[in-house]
Order: C-alpha cells, then sequence, then structure tokens
C-alpha cells in the first residue's frame, strides 16, 4: 500500500472544510450564486423591487448602486453568511446606514439572501455588458 500523501490529506482536507460551507468564499465563487435558479432569481428580483430597489438601484442614502462594481467587489469578499447578517440586522457602512431586512419586515432569512444573490446577479450583468 502507498502512503498517503500531505498534499493529499491537505487537499481532502481543504475540500471538506468547502462543502461544510463555513469558509467565508466570495460571493462570485459560491456554489449557490453558480447554480440559482430562474425560480429563485425571481423571487429574489421581487424582493428587490419592493424593498430594496430605492436605495440599491440610484444609490440612495449612501447604497452601493448596481454599477458600483468596486463596493460590490469588497462586500463580496466578505462571504454569504456575513453579509446575510448585515442586512438582517441592519448595517452601517462608510457612506449611509442600512435598515434591518432592508426594510422587508415580512421577508424570511431565505427571501432576504435570495435578494443579495439577484444583486450580486445583477452587478455582474452590468459588469459584463460595461466591458
Ligand atoms: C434605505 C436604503 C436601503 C435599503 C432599502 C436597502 N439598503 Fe442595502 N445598503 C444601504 C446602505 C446605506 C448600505 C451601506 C453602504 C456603505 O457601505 O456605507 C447598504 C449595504 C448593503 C449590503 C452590503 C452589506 C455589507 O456587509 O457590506 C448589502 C448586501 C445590501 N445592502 C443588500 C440589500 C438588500 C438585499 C436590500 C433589500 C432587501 C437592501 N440592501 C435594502 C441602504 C439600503
Amino acid at each position: 500500500m502507498k502512503p498517503i500523501r500531505l498534499t493529499q490529506v491537505l487537499l481532502l482536507a481543504f475540500i471538506m472544510m468547502d462543502c461544510g460551507g463555513k469558509t467565508n468564499v466570495n460571493v462570485y465563487d459560491n456554489f449557490d450564486f453558480n447554480t440559482l435558479s430562474p425560480d429563485l432569481l425571481a423571487t429574489g428580483e421581487k424582493v428587490y423591487a419592493n424593498s430594496c430597489f430605492p436605495c440599491h438601484t440610484y444609490g440612495t442614502a449612501g447604497a452601493a448602486s448596481l454599477f458600483d462594481f468596486k463596493e460590490w467587489d469588497k462586500v463580496a469578499e466578505k462571504g454569504m453568511d456575513v453579509i446575510l447578517k448585515s442586512v438582517m440586522e441592519g448595517y452601517q457602512g462608510a457612506n449611509g446606514v442600512m435598515p434591518p431586512k432592508g426594510n422587508c419586515w415580512t421577508c424570511t432569512d431565505e427571501e432576504i439572501r435570495t435578494s443579495i444573490l439577484y444583486i450580486f446577479h445583477e452587478v455582474k450583468n452590468n459588469r459584463l455588458q460595461s466591458n
């Protein structure tokens, strides 16, 4: 039997950590982001249109607009867990304050999560179109 190499053990440990979803994976590399179904996207869009739109479309009240690519790159690096917490609890950034749940009082965790993924989806599309 061949001895197991250290690199193989490390690789396996890395893969297992990633599957646990506990690492702060950049949103653009996140499994959920890359497997977003049309249904989820539609739910995210609905929440966005009802609640997030007033601030994030044109960058009102200090919010990043969907064309502020650099701002969203910084946010993406935090990973979904941290970002979801920011929106659920409300967030004080350098440029302004976001109310808890982005003002969607009746939204569930899952709906908020979907609206965040929708934002990143739109930002990614806007960036592709502006290149
Ligand atoms: C009243 C205006 C307002 C509304 C409504 C709003 N936001 Fe925000 N949002 C902000 C501001 C202001 C910031 C912080 C900007 C900064 O960095 O200073 C922010 C930041 C964020 C961030 C980055 C958080 C972080 O950890 O960096 C995300 C993600 C986000 N908003 C998503 C949403 C979603 C999803 C909705 C709708 C459910 C929403 N926002 C509704 C104003 C708003």
